[in-house]
């Protein structure tokens, strides 16, 4: 969540309102979720006439699957419920699938589609320039691997958690 306000500026996030609350990171036996995330939105949805709180919970719930509900914190405000999909195309690449479904947001199929589009192309140039382009998944040593050591921060939980849960899983490719 910490890149909205620099990846997503105007949109998801603002530059100068970039603290977002990153929740309670917990791993279970299906895999990892995120509850009681949130953040300040200026258009948070397709339909979004002002800025707004959102509140987020993750769950990984298999080897290339997540799921994300989205909630406005207002009464009767937009929610979207997210299932993330991603099919490894070859070790350096994949294709992300994406459905989502909606309700409390009066937008039409083409402005939510247009919408997703536009935030999942803000997204994308900055997926496809990281380095390693392949997911630094070991067991914490750079001794056995060439990937070089990260350092992680507290709004980083999700993804190491993440990380984690391939390597139960035996996953050790993948780029998302
Ligand atoms: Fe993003």
């Amino acid at each position: 969540m910490s890149h909205f306000g620099f990846v997503h500026n105007g949109w998801l996030g603002d530059a100068a309102h970039a603290q977002v609350e990153v929740g309670q990171v917990e791993e279970t036996a299906a895999g990892v979720q995120a509850n009681h995330c949130r953040a300040w939105q200026p258009q948070g949805y397709a339909g979004s006439s002002g800025g707004q709180f959102v509140a987020y919970r993750y769950a990984v719930v298999g080897p290339y699957a997540a799921t994300l509900q989205k909630d406005a914190v207002v009464h009767n405000g937009p929610r979207n419920a997210i299932a993330l999909f991603i099919n490894p195309v070859h070790d350096e690449a994949c294709t992300a699938w994406f459905v989502m479904s909606t309700v409390n947001d009066p937008s039409t199929d083409e402005s939510l589609r247009a919408f997703q589009d536009a935030v999942f192309a803000q997204d994308r140039p900055v997926v496809e320039s990281q380095t390693p382009v392949r997911l630094p998944i070991h067991k914490g040593s750079s001794v056995d691997t060439d990937v070089p050591p990260e350092v992680h921060g507290p709004s980083d939980r999700l993804s190491a958690a993440y990380r984690r849960c391939l390597l139960r899983w035996g996953v050790t490719v993948g780029v998302c």
